[in-house]
């Protein structure tokens, strides 16, 4: 049984650790720090029977919600974690009176591609060398609650 919920303190290395083994640029342990801190910024865990198998990183702004960040740890991956915080987004953006959530995502990640497409999201743009380490371009993604 698992349960997305609310990071704490306690899951701040966790997270960290996860973002170095998911991504070339990561968030650091002081950003983590910041977005809890943060009312605008928000961080989702996903707890399966005590321990965090992955993240999700967004915030609100007047409208809509955007995800900046997506991780799930890699030996619990195809088992609907990353589906499930998504949708756990999608739900807190009702919530809030958001009509749109948006993401980027990295033209080559074909799994965060399928995983979005799979929810309902939509390509709305494409922004040249959004991305470093390596360079590459970015596909802007809408889901329209
Ligand atoms: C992208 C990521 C978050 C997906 O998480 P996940 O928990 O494995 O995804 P789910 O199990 O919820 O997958 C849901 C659906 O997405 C699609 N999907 C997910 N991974 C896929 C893959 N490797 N290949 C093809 N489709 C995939 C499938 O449709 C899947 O449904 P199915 O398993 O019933 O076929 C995970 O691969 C990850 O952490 N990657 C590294 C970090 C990253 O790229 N984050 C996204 C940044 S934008």
């Amino acid at each position: 049984m698992y349960t997305v919920r609310k990071a704490e303190k306690k899951d701040v290395k966790g997270i960290v650790k996860r973002e170095n083994s998911c991504f070339s640029t990561p968030e650091t342990e002081e950003s983590i720090y910041t977005f809890l801190k943060s009312k605008t910024f928000f961080i989702d865990v996903i707890e399966d029977e005590g321990a965090v198998t992955g993240h999700c990183i967004y915030f609100f702004v007047p409208d809509n919600a955007e995800i900046i960040s997506l991780a799930v740890s890699p030996e619990k991956r195809r088992m609907g974690f990353g589906r499930d915080l998504v949708y756990s987004v999608i739900e807190k953006a009702k919530a809030n009176g958001c009509k749109e959530v948006f993401l980027e995502v990295r033209k080559s990640n074909e799994a965060a591609i399928a995983l979005y497409n799979s929810i309902g999201f939509h390509q709305v743009g494409e922004r040249k060398n959004l991305y470093s380490k390596p360079e590459e371009d970015g596909l802007i993604m809408q889901y329209i609650i």
